[in-house]
């Protein structure tokens, strides 16, 4: 993981500035034998009750109106949770003072989006991600626009 703020100049942003975002980060082996127990206490500790797998690559159907969807700054009333397991991918949040925040996530890497967060997701040049989602609840998890009419 690696994170910066998106306008210039680009600063790096530390694990202690995150923290202080609510961002809650965390990187893993992508071996399920060694991931498996520590992700089911997580998943215990914060009451996640299920989880998915989703794969999105350049052969992913509707891939971009998919991404577009994505890339649409939104929150979710529940907290948004991914444990990277192949690919990358581009998750970018608004900090207090509304300035974006760029979190670029590799394999390994968990990231915890708090509740009414607004964000936004992308693919990088790579266009590849599998991930695992974990929900606390399906209905928290639709997602918000901002600017929505
Ligand atoms: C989501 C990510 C893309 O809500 O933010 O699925
Ligand atoms: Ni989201």
């Amino acid at each position: 993981m690696h994170a910066y703020f998106l306008d210039e100049p680009q600063t790096a942003i530390g694990g202690a500035k995150l923290n202080e975002e609510g961002i809650f980060y965390v990187h893993m082996s992508t071996d399920r034998a060694v991931y498996a127990e520590p992700l089911a206490a997580l998943c215990a500790e914060r009451g996640y009750i299920s989880q998915d797998q989703v794969h999105l690559s350049a052969t992913t159907p509707n891939l971009e109106p998919l991404l577009d969807k994505f890339f649409s700054e939104h929150l979710h009333t529940d907290e948004e949770i991914r444990f990277v397991l192949e690919g990358e991918g581009i998750f970018d949040l608004r900090d207090k003072d509304d300035r974006w925040m760029r979190v670029h996530v590799v394999p390994g890497d968990l990231i915890i989006v708090p509740p009414h967060k607004y964000h936004r997701f992308a693919l990088t040049d790579a266009r590849l991600i599998t991930c695992k989602r974990l929900f606390q609840n399906q209905d928290g998890w639709a997602a918000i626009n901002r600017n929505a009419a």
